[in-house]
């Protein structure tokens, strides 16, 4: 094997190990980025500007409060609080984060994905019907679902990007922590994403896509703009 050669393998294989193609938040540079809340600032990293290290405290990794519920969506039985970047600063560019969750029975997170980061949920108290659907690698035009009941102290992981649901199908409240692989996960609920859009959706799209008539399409839009 002549040095050209080998100096050329040697290269490649350091780029496929270098690839970033498995990384999802950025990897840190430095040991502690602080985010500075300001929405002016011209130079983003990840998202959020770092404060200088030396002005970071304690507090800037600190949040209380997943002792208690959050704000209830009204009509859907569901009440969340997530501690993201933007209430711990400290989180910027770790790729970490957490929330807390409760359902009223027959409470709904309903269907919705992360396109930033796996989910995983650990019951406190209650029980809950959960779902993720995986696209059939067959046909596209399928899914497969995969669901499960959970009790307290189950843990349950909803993959990143996929379609998935909470439901409370106990006679009690559900409570749930639900932590995220991403400062800022994201969340796209299917039905107000596409139903709520602003502007509309043009309506041939939407009965033609859903094989729906204009009236059920307006009242669609009626639910969930
Ligand atoms: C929740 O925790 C906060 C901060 O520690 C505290 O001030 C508050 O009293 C607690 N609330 C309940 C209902 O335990
Ligand atoms: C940072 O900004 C976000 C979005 O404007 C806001 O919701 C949040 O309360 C702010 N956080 C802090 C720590 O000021």
């Amino acid at each position: 094997m002549n040095m050209w050669w080998f100096i050329t393998t040697l290269a490649i294989t350091a780029f496929i190990c270098n690839s970033p193609a498995y990384a999802y938040d950025n990897n840190p540079l430095q040991d502690i980025c602080v985010a500075v809340n300001d929405s002016q600032a011209a130079v983003f990293v990840n998202g959020k500007i770092c404060k200088d290290p030396k002005f970071a405290t304690a507090n800037d990794f600190f949040a209380s409060g997943l002792n208690v519920s959050g704000t209830a969506v009204p009509g859907s039985g569901a009440a969340a609080k997530f501690l993201t970047v933007d209430n711990i600063p400290g989180l910027n560019t770790l790729g970490i984060s957490i929330g807390r969750i409760d359902l009223e029975p027959q409470g709904l997170a309903p269907l919705h994905t992360h396109p930033r980061a796996t989910e995983l949920i650990t019951v406190l108290e209650g029980t809950l019907y959960v779902g993720f659907l995986v696209p059939d690698r067959a046909n596209f035009f399928k899914s497969r679902l995969f669901s499960k009941i959970l009790y307290p102290g189950d843990v349950f992981v909803f993959p990143i990007g996929l379609i998935h649901f909470q439901f409370n199908v106990g006679n009690k409240k559900a409570t749930y922590l639900t932590a995220f692989n991403s400062q800022n996960p994201g969340f796209i609920f299917i039905p107000n994403s596409i139903f709520g859009s602003n502007p509309p959706i043009p309506d041939d799209v939407l009965t033609q896509g859903f094989q729906l008539s204009k009236t059920q399409i307006t009242e669609l839009r009626r639910k969930f703009s």
